[in-house]
């Protein structure tokens, strides 16, 4: 049995108020500008990212949720936490134009005090990726040998993620989706008759998400464009192969793009209406 959670939660003889249940005393002091001064756009450049790693923290967590619901074949379920998690997805990119606020000659007054850190080393940011199908831990290299998310990531990626449990969720309908090739006759029927519901609805708030996330990339490297052009990013100084590809940077970034998560779910878009199969075009 574990530890009853009220017990863990509480700071141990504090009376319960916003204050202790929230530990806003402890969120509240971990902004700590590295600047002389400080420089005052230092402080927003912390805010915006630890509020981002919470947004990580409970993304993982609705994404777990949405796993463990199509993996126990409730479709409904899945579809009400996939809809949360677009909603906070696009919270993410509304926070962009915030941090687009600073000039970029005021970030240049603390950027070079933030090397080696980089947003490549975010464990938040990659369980989010590992949850949502990505399959590579090559992102992992950014990760120090010693950093305890190591191995959390490592298992995350073992578990499972959106599209094995939406396979495993179409499996049931058909045992045929276990194989590629017999998902995609299954997928282009699915998107011909837009039946069974729930499945169909699912898969396109996969859509949904793979669009969304992509809007973030791509806002983020436009962010990043507009803050440092084509100077290496500060990843550049602890990876010398990832500096030397001259892949550093919004270069970098750009090349996230042409990334899809579910690119069978895009793939059966040109499927759909092909010549002799009797659907409209
Ligand atoms: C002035 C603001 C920012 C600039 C100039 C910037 C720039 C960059 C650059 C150039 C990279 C590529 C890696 C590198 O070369 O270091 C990167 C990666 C990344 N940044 Fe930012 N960034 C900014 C703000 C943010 C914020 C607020 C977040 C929120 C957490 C963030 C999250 C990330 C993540 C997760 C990556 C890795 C992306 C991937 O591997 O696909 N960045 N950023």
């Amino acid at each position: 049995m574990g530890t009853p959670a009220r017990a863990i939660l509480m700071p141990v003889g504090e009376p319960l108020t916003y204050r202790t249940y929230l530990r806003i005393d402890d969120l509240l002091g971990c902004q700590v500008p590295r600047s002389e001064g400080p420089v005052h756009d230092e402080m927003l450049f912390i805010v915006a990212h630890q509020a981002y790693e919470l947004w990580f923290k409970l993304l993982a967590h609705e994404l777990r949720g949405a796993c463990g619901a199509m993996t126990r074949g409730d479709a409904i379920e899945a579809c009400r936490l996939l809809e949360r998690i677009l909603r906070i997805v696009r919270l993410l990119a509304e926070e962009v134009p915030v941090i687009e606020s600073m000039r970029p000659a005021d970030f240049l007054r603390f950027r070079e005090l933030l090397k080696p850190a980089s947003g490549l080393q975010s464990a938040g940011f990659r369980e989010v990726e590992f949850l949502l199908g990505r399959e590579d831990d090559a992102a992992l290299r950014f990760l120090g040998e010693g950093d305890p998310a190591r191995s959390r990531l490592k298992a995350t990626l073992r578990w499972t993620n959106l599209w094995r449990a939406f396979v495993a969720l179409a499996e049931r309908a058909d045992p045929a989706c276990a194989m590629e090739s017999g998902r995609s006759a299954f997928l282009r029927r699915l998107y011909e008759r837009c039946e069974p519901a729930p499945l169909y609805e699912t898969a396109e708030r996969l859509v949904d998400l793979d669009e969304r996330v992509w809007l973030w990339r791509c806002h983020h490297a436009r962010m990043a464009e507009r803050m440092i052009g084509g100077k290496p990013g500060t990843a550049a100084s602890i990876d010398p192969k990832y500096g030397a590809m001259g892949q550093n940077g919004v270069r970098y970034l750009d090349g996230t793009l042409s990334r899809r998560l579910y690119p069978e779910l895009w793939a059966v878009r040109s499927a759909l209406g092909a010549p002799g199969d009797g659907t409209a075009r």
